[in-house]
């Protein structure tokens, strides 16, 4: 596997060396940066600062700092956990989950007119490329209960023309990718999981993202866990591939095989009929350092996540006519990223617009993160026509603006998840009386 760094300035120990860093971070920097991930106000915040910043004025005269920012050891070891907590050897650290989609859909050589088939329901990310190039977005209705793509529908609008299926765990709740596989593999189609959610799922003892030919993790700051803001890892099934993802994140460059009196060559990169030509999406060493200490406790987020879903179901139960968030079995582990809340309309006396609007009143965050794709202004702009593409996702319709919403479920104390269930309970009761 080829390392994550290009290191084109690492001229060693030379009377003249050449530094990867041009200006690096000074004491003062420093503290900008301490204030800025703990921050805070007043006479005994001003007081730890000023002690922090005598210690740091100390440790400078101590230390160097560090000989690269970018794509250097601490991208790879990101890469190593990732691969460790994966079970793969392909994970490749790019600046967001969208940019590992681009590089899959760039190997499946995506053209003006091939069809992609996306779940009507996700984020904007998941479509942009193919969109970006003409490619034909075909929209798959989801599944009631995880409004997840369903594969019954993918089955059918397979046509001859069909490139790619990407599946998108919402939520961090896996797709039933079995019979997504076995229609892949029978048409010689291309999976790109966009597993942006989904870092840790499990689905039949694999972990997510491991299943199809790519697939794409986000550490986007809203995510499980984050580098610092930004980032995704990328990773493929196509045997032998790994290596390309590395230089499909830096141009295509070979350090292995510099052109004459030159440092490096460049390459387009194999696809799966044709070479394609690599852009960047390198990623910086602070990044991986974030990403590896994250991806440390990964687990533990998981099973907090999955205690407070679990608590606001034992909560939420009582009444039958809202659905709880599924919380998987011995076969599907989700990671819980949003807490699904479901409501039965007839049941509840009401749609989920009314529910929103009451929880929204006792001052209860809710947003149901994804609707349905070709609502957009730039899909209709790109030619589509939302209409005609909503009769054929009659189930997204139905749960997107009747049925579900998205809860929080991190980071909230014991006092805020009763408060939550408390307004959720409050809110149908009231609806069911008619209020
Ligand atoms: C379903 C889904 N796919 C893809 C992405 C894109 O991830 P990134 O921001 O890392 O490109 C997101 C981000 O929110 C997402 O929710």
């Amino acid at each position: 596997m080829s390392k994550a760094t290009d290191f084109r300035y690492n001229t060693g120990a030379t009377r003249v060396p050449w530094a990867a860093v041009g200006e690096n971070y000074n004491v003062s920097d420093l503290m900008e940066i301490i204030k800025f991930l703990m921050q805070g106000e007043g006479p005994e915040y001003d007081a730890a600062i000023a002690a922090v910043k005598t210690q740091v004025e100390k440790l400078d005269t101590l230390s160097t700092p560090p000989g690269k920012l970018s794509l250097g050891s601490k991208v790879e070891e990101a890469e190593e956990a990732s691969n460790t907590y994966l079970g793969t050897d392909s994970s490749t650290f790019v600046t967001n989950a969208t940019a590992g989609f681009e590089i899959a859909y760039k190997y499946a050589n995506l053209k003006p007119g091939d069809e992609v088939i996306v779940p009507a329901i996700t984020f904007i990310a998941t479509m942009a490329y193919p969109l970006s190039i003409g490619a034909k977005l075909v929209f798959a209705d989801v599944d009631p209960v995880t409004i997840n793509m369903d594969p019954a529908d993918v089955a059918r609008k397979i046509t001859p023309k069909t490139k790619m299926i990407v599946p998108v765990h919402i939520g961090g709740y896996p797709v039933d990718m079995d019979p997504i596989m076995e229609l892949a593999r029978k048409h010689n189609i291309l999976v790109l999981e966009d597993a942006a959610h989904a870092f840790g799922a499990m689905y039949k003892g694999k972990k997510v993202g491991t299943i199809g030919d790519f697939a794409s993790f986000s550490f986007h700051e809203v995510k499980n866990i984050t580098a610092f803001g930004e980032g995704g890892i990328a990773t493929t099934n196509i045997p032998g591939y790994g290596n390309y993802m590395k230089r499909a994140r830096f141009f295509g460059t070979d350090f292995s095989n510099p052109i004459r009196n030159w440092l490096y060559d460049v390459t387009a990169l194999p696809g799966k009929e044709e070479p394609f030509v690599a852009v960047n999406y390198s990623t910086t060493e602070i990044q991986g350092l974030g990403l590896s200490l994250q991806i440390e406790r990964n687990e533990d987020i998981i099973a907090e996540r999955k205690r407070a879903a679990a608590y606001l179901n034992s909560r939420l139960a009582s009444n039958p006519a809202i659905l709880c968030q599924d919380l998987g079995n011995e076969n599907i582990k989700p990671t819980f990223h949003l807490y699904l809340l479901q409501i039965d309309p007839e049941k509840a006396g009401g749609d989920i617009q009314m529910l929103k609007k009451k929880l929204a009143e006792k001052g209860v965050t809710n947003i149901p993160h994804f609707g349905p794709l070709y609502r957009f202004r730039v899909t209709e702009q790109m030619g589509y026509n939302a209409d005609e593409i909503a009769k054929t996702c009659p189930v997204c319709e139905e749960v997107f603006y009747k049925r579900f919403t998205h809860l929080p479920l991190y980071g909230l104390t014991q006092e805020q998840l009763d408060y939550m269930a408390d307004a959720i309970l409050e809110s149908v009761a009231e609806m069911q009386a008619g209020k």
